[in-house]
């Protein structure tokens, strides 16, 4: 649970994605958990014209984004093979729909491309060492927002809260420890 949402899922039946490492741990990267869809009901909405999405998962935006009038295209840039050959199939048949095998750090739009929305999730959580990843997105694929457009919106996930996470990394870093505070004495 992160920060506003704190909210719990109603008891019932939710999906995970896991994805294991090549030392073979696993961690969870996606589920449809209340807080994930929390986090992700903004880029629903602003959902219009040519969106790219970075980060397949389970497919959860995209079952509402492809169901809008307002989206022309969705373009998906997703890392892993495996996510894309269990994913896929489950995602209703849309011409509006590429699903892309790549990396989005390396991965270019096509010369003239521009999109109107671009929503970077490609994380598994939430951790302050990622806004540095994030600038560097946002950084990359400013050139590829739709300028001419008002409504144009770039965003990755929950990227408020990560800034609100470092900075309070950063906070108890600065803070001085009371002289008159007590430490636990290391057990022998
Ligand atoms: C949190 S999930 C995305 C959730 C998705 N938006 C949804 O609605 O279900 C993150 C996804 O990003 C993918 N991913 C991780 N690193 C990536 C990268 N560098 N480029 C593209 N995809 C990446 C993961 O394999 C995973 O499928």
């Amino acid at each position: 649970m992160y920060g506003e949402f704190k909210t719990p899922s109603p008891a019932g039946t939710y999906v995970t994605l896991r994805l294991s490492d090549d030392t073979g741990k696993s961690q969870v990267m996606m589920s449809d958990l209340y807080y994930e869809r929390a986090t992700c009901v903004e880029v629903v909405e602003r959902a219009h014209g040519d969106v790219l999405v970075a980060g397949l998962g389970i497919g959860m935006i995209l079952h509402p984004i492809l169901r809008k009038e307002a989206v022309r295209s969705v373009t998906v840039i997703e890392k892993y093979q495996d996510v894309v050959d269990l994913v896929l199939p489950t995602l209703p048949a849309s011409e509006k729909l590429k699903v892309l095998l790549d990396d989005i750090y390396t991965w270019k739009p096509r010369r003239g491309q521009c999109y109107d929305v671009i929503w970077f999730d490609i994380w598994p959580d939430i951790e302050a060492t990622r806004l540095p990843e994030m600038a560097r997105l946002h950084r990359r694929f400013r050139r590829y927002l739709n300028r001419a457009n008002p409504a144009c919106w770039m965003e990755s996930w929950h990227r408020q809260e990560t800034r609100r996470m470092a900075r309070q990394q950063r906070n108890a870093k600065q803070t001085p420890q009371s002289p008159l505070s007590v430490q636990p004495e290391e057990s022998a």
